[in-house]
C-alpha cells in the first residue's frame, strides 16, 4: 500500500463517519477544497498501543477505527506538547494527526479534521483554543470535562462541543480512546495551549 492509497481510504472512511453522525455534519460541512499533499510519515510510540488496544467501536465507527489503524504507519503523527508539560508516560501513549486542515495530509482552509489517541489511565489537562471544536468518539471511552459543566463519559458515537477558548480536559480510565475531532472558525492553524 502507498501512503496516498492509505490516506485516501482513511479520508473516505472519515467522510462516511461525518455524514453518518448528524452532530458532525451540522457542525461543519465536509471541506470542498481538499488537496492531498505528501508528508513524511512520523511514527510515535503510541502506535503500538493503538494497534494492540484500539478500544471497542460501534458498527458505524468500526470502518473509521480500522482505516486509522491501517493508515497508522503512513501518518505524520504529532505530539505538540512537551515532556515538561505532560510527562513522559503521556507522550509514550498519546498521539494525534491532522487528516485535513491548513497543515494536514489534505490541505483545506475550511475546517480542521484531526484524530487523537490516548492510552488508558491518562489525564489530558485543561487546555483551550480559539476555534470551536466538536469531539466524536470512534472507539474506547473517556471522561470529557468542561469548566462549570457536568463531566460526560462518552463512548463510540458520543460527541461533545467545546466553545471558543472554553477550557476543557479529558481523562481515560480503564480503556483507551480514539477520537475524530472537528474545528471550525478563526485560528485553525494555531495549536491548543494549556489553560492558565
Ligand atoms: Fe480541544
Amino acid at each position: 500500500m502507498t501512503q496516498s492509497a492509505a490516506l485516501h481510504t482513511l479520508l473516505d472512511a472519515a467522510k462516511a463517519w461525518h455524514s453518518a453522525l448528524p452532530a458532525l455534519s451540522e457542525f461543519v460541512h465536509w471541506p470542498q477544497d481538499l488537496t492531498y499533499t505528501e508528508r513524511p510519515p512520523h511514527a510515535l510510540p503510541h502506535i503500538a498501543h493503538l494497534t494492540a488496544e484500539p478500544g471497542v467501536a460501534s458498527a458505524v465507527s468500526t470502518p473509521l477505527r480500522d482505516a486509522i489503524i491501517t493508515a497508522a504507519p503512513y501518518i505524520e503523527w504529532r505530539h505538540t506538547y512537551t515532556e515538561e508539560e505532560v510527562g513522559r508516560d503521556f507522550l509514550n501513549r498519546f498521539g494525534w494527526f491532522e487528516l485535513a486542515g491548513p497543515d494536514g495530509h489534505f490541505i483545506t482552509n475550511e475546517a480542521r479534521l484531526t484524530v487523537g489517541f490516548w492510552g488508558a489511565n491518562l489525564h489530558y489537562d485543561w487546555h483551550q483554543h480559539e476555534p470551536e471544536e466538536l469531539y466524536s468518539v470512534v472507539s474506547g471511552h473517556g471522561q470529557f470535562m468542561i469548566e462549570d459543566q457536568d463531566t460526560l463519559t462518552l463512548g463510540p458515537e458520543g460527541t461533545r462541543l467545546h466553545l471558543s477558548n472554553q477550557p476543557h480536559a479529558l481523562t481515560t480510565t480503564d480503556a483507551t480512546i480514539l477520537t475524530f475531532v472537528l474545528w471550525r472558525g478563526a485560528g485553525l492553524a494555531d495549536p491548543p495551549r494549556m489553560s492558565p
